[in-house]
């Protein structure tokens, strides 16, 4: 029987691919059937991916990237279009925020370092806009393909102190809208750009903010935690189901979206 949610033989591109969401996601797409390209930062990180997909009986291809450095991503399309010659999926999943970029509970706005404010813009934001510009040309060529972008539950109700990763978030959320009507306009109903949304998941990025040194709970988290309906976290592998259904055919209808993945944390209003 035709399986709508089947992302078998897709060619996806995953940016942030050695990330703890991003691996978690590249390993359950590959199990699918997905041919996976784990774009990404750290070279040794990246190819123990690779081999752990490949050894399970997956296809994966690990290439070193920097999702800031446009010649680069260009190369890594060359190298991606030569191999396999399409392109079915970008996942934009690089992100992140800086401990620089975050307002301590002693400072103010004002004390914030202005070049590490805009390195996580810069990164979340330009981060995203870059791989759209070079891999969607592979799309652009077939008038078929999806993208899919991070955004943050800081989004919709804006989180005190990550400022600058809010404001990239938020523009993210903002650039999905305009990029779906976009290519939908251009290139038809086959073009689909949506995003997805985590809750709170325990990963690098966040991990100063959310426990402590001894692995203790912070204030912070304490907070989330009572405001998060299932009070716990996420676990990577429950955004892997509305991945798959946003990479498949299943969505088809569906572009301009953010899809929330979070325990109920924005449905809730605290009373
Ligand atoms: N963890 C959460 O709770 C949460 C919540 C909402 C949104 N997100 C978003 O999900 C995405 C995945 O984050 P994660 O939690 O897995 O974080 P992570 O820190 O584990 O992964 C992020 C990855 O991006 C990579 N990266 C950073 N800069 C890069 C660059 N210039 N070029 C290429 N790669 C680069 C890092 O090497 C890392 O592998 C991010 O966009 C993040 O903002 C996470």
């Amino acid at each position: 029987m035709n399986n709508e949610f089947d992302v078998q033989g897709k060619v996806i591109v995953v940016t942030g691919g050695t990330g703890v969401l991003g691996k978690s996601l590249c390993a359950h797409l590959a199990s699918k059937g997905a041919s996976i390209v784990i774009l990404g930062f750290d070279a040794h990180r990246g190819k123990a991916i690779e081999n752990q997909i490949v050894e399970g009986g997956g296809e994966a291809w690990f290439l070193q990237t920097n999702v800031l450095d446009i010649a680069l991503l260009k190369q890594n399309y060359a190298d991606i279009m030569s191999r396999y010659g399409v392109i079915n999926v970008l996942i934009n999943a690089a992100g992140g925020n800086r401990p620089g970029a975050t307002v301590e509970p002693d400072q103010s706005f004002l004390d914030l370092d202005m070049n590490e404010l805009r390195q996580v813009i810069d990164l979340n934001l330009y981060g995203t806009m870059y791989p759209v510009s070079v891999f969607a040309k592979a799309m652009i060529e077939r008038k078929e393909g999806v993208i899919l972008n991070f955004t943050s539950a800081t989004v919709n109700r804006p989180m005190t102190r990550v400022v600058g990763y809010s404001a990239a978030k938020s523009a993210i959320q903002n650039f999905t809208q305009w990029l779906a009507v976009e290519f939908a306009q251009k290139y038809g109903d086959k073009m689909r750009v949506n995003a997805i949304s985590p809750g709170f998941f325990l990963t690098e990025q966040n991990r100063s903010l959310l426990t402590n040194s001894d692995g203790t709970w912070t204030e912070r988290s304490k907070k989330i935690l009572e405001s998060t309906p299932f009070g716990r976290l996420g676990e990577a592998k429950e955004l892997h189901g509305a991945i798959q259904w946003l990479c498949s055919d299943a969505s088809r209808f569906v572009t301009g979206q953010t899809i929330i993945v979070d325990g109920g944390f924005d449905a809730f209003s605290g009373v």
